[in-house]
């Protein structure tokens, strides 16, 4: 997810464009740029880093210019750097682009650029597209963009300029947003109202498929096919804050609430359900390399090593590989042993943890391949792991990681299915579990709903000061992590463990009262689940219960029951760990906790 930012009037455009920047920094942050179009040329500034390292770039040039376009990044094709952030500009430099999005087919494009005698510079995808427009480019700016376009798969939001037309700028939009801010005698193009509220409120927003060119003294909007379109203005009503939060009070809340989005993003183009077939392309040339592996480690830390442990059970049950997880910190010191044929899979959001990073080194030493799972393009961990996969779930902002966390499972899911096809894993197998991945966005959608309920629920519990958090099997590790949402950001104790596992000790904590979270999704230790409810609540235990849609036998032995469509058993932690975040963000907005910055957290760990 980036932010763009357009505009075109009677104004300097560089100090809007700055300041709209600086509003959508929450969409992207790792590298920044500007085009201005003045005196028959364009200037470009690029930086890596924050809106203000690109400030500290730009002089006097084209600081009177009134078009102009700015982008902040969150790198999806290739790493921050100045070469890869935008804008990009054709070979001839005379238009530039600035892109929100994924072009998929962007590898045969470049083929078919480089044949034209075209070659890119960057590592990008949305170069290609610059580079298309100006290859297409014959004196019509609007055309030209809408040449290139048709020959375009994946999904696009973008501002378009030229030196040779310095009165307009294009903007199209297929999957990324775009909105419209009107203003008198001037436009402001924005990927969210943030940008443009402190100019106007009245806007347009661009729908899939449209286009618009924008001139000092109008606009013109119309579907790709140049089929005029009547826009309706609005005005918008949020506040600022609102919007860049999306509506939501807190960023935990917009990230929670995004998961059937960024589900939805991270299993993009990489599943194939009548072939029951897994396609990632960063680890596609380590087929052979994978086939020979016989044992998986995963390594990480927090919610990241909660992933892990799911990635355990997944590649031992779907690929049937020895596996085992270690706290990062632990693996780089205790000198593990490293057979031949051991892969080792790093999980990190930000990919700057220290002990992970450390971790991966640690494993390189010893002569294992090292794949990386991580959200951030660029990072040191991935550029340090051998190969890996990325989440592509956009940033997040919040300190307690909810959609990165169903994003990890979602690719460790792949990843199994992947290796359990080239091993015993029958093609109907593949394909009723690809099926089903395939659905969970959908899924999560319903399962999100019931957030009123989960937050009228946890209001009797939220003096109580000691939780417990049971699961068995795939949903062991999502006790775990839901200990873990409830204790960072609502400061409640909490354990989770095995369900079994209370019976050696940990049932000595249970009182009148207490909280004790089980997941009782239906799977083949469903009846033992059942058992230790009733243990619990012959003690006085309270049981708040996650539980497959359809079970009414649970509804007799717990206070509270969330439900989950019925999936297989590798797919149910992407469900059962959602009401659980909502639990944990309900009971620290209750509690007056700050949720987006608990006390002590940092959101990434990057020191020992
Ligand atoms: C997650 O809610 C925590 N904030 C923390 O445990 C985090 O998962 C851990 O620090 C690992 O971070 P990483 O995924 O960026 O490596």
């Amino acid at each position: 997810m980036c932010g763009i930012v357009g505009y075109i009037g009677h104004r300097p455009a560089r100090p809007i464009l700055i300041e709209g920047l600086k509003r959508l920094e929450y969409r992207g942050y790792d590298s920044a740029g500007l085009a201005l179009v003045h005196d028959d040329r364009i200037t470009i500034r690029r930086s890596v880093g924050r809106i203000a390292a690109l400030e500290s770039k730009l002089d006097d040039k084209g600081s009177d210019a009134i078009v102009g376009i700015a982008h902040t990044r969150w790198a999806t094709h290739g790493g921050p750097s100045e070469k890869n952030a935008h804008p990009h500009v054709s070979r001839s430099g005379r238009i530039a682009l600035v892109h929100n999005g994924i072009i998929e087919n962007y590898r045969a494009l470049r083929t078919f650029l480089e044949q034209q005698g075209i070659c890119c510079v960057s590592e990008t995808d949305t170069e290609v597209l610059a580079q298309l427009i100006g290859h297409f480019y014959d004196g019509n700016l609007e055309q030209a963009v809408r040449d290139a376009l048709h020959e375009v798969q994946g999904t696009y939001g973008i501002a378009v300029v030229s030196a040779d037309e310095p009165d307009r700028l294009v903007a199209a939009r297929k999957g990324s947003p775009l909105i419209i801010g009107i203003g008198d005698g001037e436009y402001i193009l924005a990927s969210d109202a943030a940008a443009i509220i402190a100019h106007t409120h009245q806007v347009i927003y661009l729908s899939d498929g449209e286009m618009a060119t924008l001139t000092r003294d109008g606009f013109r909007t119309m579907t790709l096919d140049a089929v005029p379109v009547t826009k309706e203005v609005t005005a918008v009503e949020f506040s600022l804050d609102q919007i860049e939060l999306g509506g939501h009070e807190h960023f935990m809340a917009k990230e929670i609430f995004e998961q059937p989005q960024s589900i939805a993003t991270t299993l993009r183009g990489r599943l194939d359900p009548r072939q029951g077939v897994v396609t990632l392309g960063g680890i596609a040339h380590l087929a052979r390399d994978m086939a020979r592996a016989r044992r998986i480690i995963f390594t990480a830390q927090g919610t990241a090593w909660h992933a892990g442990l799911v990635g355990e059970y997944l590649f031992e049950d779907i690929a049937k590989l020895p596996a085992e997880t270690e706290y990062a910190s632990e693996f780089r010191y205790r000198n593990p042993v490293i057979e031949d044929g051991t892969v080792v899979i790093a999980i990190s959001q930000s990919g700057e943890t220290a002990d992970t990073l450390a971790a991966l080194r640690e494993a390189k030493e010893k002569g294992a391949l090292v794949l990386g799972v991580v959200n951030a393009v660029g990072s040191t961990i991935a550029r340090e792991s051998d190969a890996g996969v990325y989440l592509h779930c956009g940033p997040e902002i919040g300190v307690a990681s909810t959609k990165a966390f169903t994003s990890q499972l979602a690719v460790l899911i792949m990843m199994a299915i992947r290796l359990g096809r080239r091993r015993f894993l029958s093609h109907d197998e593949g394909c009723r579990l690809i099926r089903a991945l395939a659905e969970v966005p959908n899924m999560a959608s319903r399962v999100l709903q019931q957030s009123d309920a989960i937050r009228e629920a946890v209001q009797q519990y939220i003096n109580r000061e000691n939780w417990l958090f049971l699961g068995r099997g795939y949903n062991y590790p999502i006790a775990l992590e839901g200990a873990l949402k409830l204790k960072e950001i609502s400061y409640i104790h909490a354990e989770g463990m095995p369900a079994a596992e209370m019976k050696h000790g940990p049932i000595a904590l249970i009182n009148e009262g207490m909280p004790v979270v089980f997941i009782a999704t239906q799977c083949h230790q469903y009846d033992k689940v059942i058992s230790n409810i009733e243990e619990v609540r012959s003690r006085g235990g309270r049981i708040i219960a996650v539980a497959t849609e359809g079970d009414t036998e649970i509804t007799s032995l717990a206070e509270h029951v969330f439900y989950v469509p019925d999936v297989p058993e590798p797919i149910q932690p992407l469900l059962a760990v959602l009401p659980l975040q909502l639990l944990a963000y309900h009971a620290a907005v209750l509690r007056g906790c700050n949720v987006d910055k608990p006390r002590n957290l940092a959101k990434s760990v990057t020191v020992e």
